[in-house]
């Protein structure tokens, strides 16, 4: 295993970092409240002790009554959960750590508690949470501009605490990628339309809010999916010239790195194309802008699986290397291998094969 390639160092903007490893966003649901605890600060503090060049923390909400659908999955706004991220980028700075919040808006993907609903309606482009399932009300105009503020606002809080850059969280089905969705946009106003560009305004005006809220230099990551938790097969761009025309749209924007979601990164995005490019190699390809690949690195088995209860074994980096090495992508996103061992980039980049971990369902339940 050698993964020396990926211990140089990435600059982008105002963004540098001393690796090209990315903790990927991954919700724990330890922040009871809302406010992220020193439990929380302490796990991510861990990971940037250990070599991680840039931790992307769990998704936050932003400031809508039903931005989130877990009462322990921490929010992005209000004094005690702004001061609780505040221990959080203190401690991952103390040991040279650098890191974004995903700023997450789940959308109406309805919660999984039984005793708990949000402190407000569930927001969606037109009432649905799925294609041809009705959920909530199609949100009205106030409400969308209220939203894209709440993005704004929180990267806004986000500079002032000192995190390094932002995550927009676009992909997996949520607020964002509802919009994307032809299948659960019909709006009939700016935000919708029949093209994938039309539908792509709603995070388009986000990240103009975002950037006019946080300058020109600041990093904005924007986090995409083909794939939905309410469909694994569906598909946002089915053509790279498709692809292009989204993507550019995101670029024009104000994004300055594109988070391509995968659930094995090993996957070619347009098989059809004679190309092996994944999606984060086609996203880079496209737009020139710099590019994160995720799904299974390090792992045999990819995550939905994992929260079924299957585990993972440890495996060879060699794929990921030669698609780094080709160039794909700038920067690789690892998930539950950081989540089971906090140590996993030092002992990657040291050739400590054999003291890789498996991935365990246990991990989940706790902040280790
Ligand atoms: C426990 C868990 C929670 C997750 N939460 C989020 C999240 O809040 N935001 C997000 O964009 N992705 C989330 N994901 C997806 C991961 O960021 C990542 O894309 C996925 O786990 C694939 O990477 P891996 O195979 O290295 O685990 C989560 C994954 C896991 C395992």
């Amino acid at each position: 295993m050698n993964a020396d390639a990926l211990f140089t160092p990435f600059r982008h903007k105002t963004l540098s970092l001393a690796n090209r490893i990315v903790m990927a966003p991954m919700t724990r649901s330890h922040s009871p409240g809302g406010v992220p605890t020193a439990d929380v600060a302490s796990y991510y503090r861990r990971r940037a002790a250990a070599d991680v060049g840039l931790i992307v923390s769990e998704g936050t909400g932003v400031n809508r009554p039903a931005s989130l659908n877990d009462p322990n999955v921490p929010r992005f706004h209000g004094e005690a959960e702004l001061a609780g991220w505040q221990q959080v980028i203190d401690e991952v700075h103390e040991v040279g750590g650098v890191m974004a919040p995903q700023l997450w808006h789940v959308g109406n993907v309805r919660t999984r508690h039984e005793s708990w609903t949000p402190p407000g309606p569930y927001d969606s482009p037109s009432g649905l949470s799925r294609p041809g399932k009705s959920f909530g009300q199609p949100m009205a105009d106030h409400e969308v501009a209220d939203a894209i503020a709440a993005f704004a606002q929180a990267a806004a809080d986000a500079k002032r605490l000192g995190f390094e850059a932002v995550e927009l969280h676009g992909a997996h089905g949520y607020l964002i990628d509802q919009f994307f969705w032809e299948g659960t946009n019909e709006r009939a106003d700016p935000y919708g339309g029949p093209s994938l560009v039309d539908r792509s305004q709603f995070a388009a005006a986000i990240l103009r809010a975002v950037r006019h809220a946080v300058g020109p230099d600041y990093p904005v990551i924007i986090r995409l999916s083909q794939w939905k938790q309410q469909d694994y097969a569906v598909r946002m761009a089915n053509s790279p010239d498709e692809m292009a025309a989204w993507l550019g749209a995101l670029a024009d924007a104000g994004a300055d790195i594109l988070h391509c979601s995968q659930r094995r990164f090993w996957e070619p995005e347009f098989e059809e194309d004679g190309s092996d490019l994944n999606f984060a190699g086609w996203a880079k390809k496209l737009t020139g802008l710099p590019t994160i690949t995720v799904g299974s690195v390090g792992l045999s088995g990819e995550f939905i699986a994992s929260f079924g209860g299957e585990g993972s074994e440890p495996a060879a980096l060699d794929e990921l290397m030669r698609r780094f090495d080709r160039g794909d992508f700038d920067l690789v996103g690892v998930g539950r291998a950081l989540l089971q061992d906090p140590h996993w980039a030092t002992k990657v980049r040291d050739g400590r094969s054999t003291e890789l971990q498996p991935f365990r369902r246990e991990a989940l339940a706790t902040l280790s």
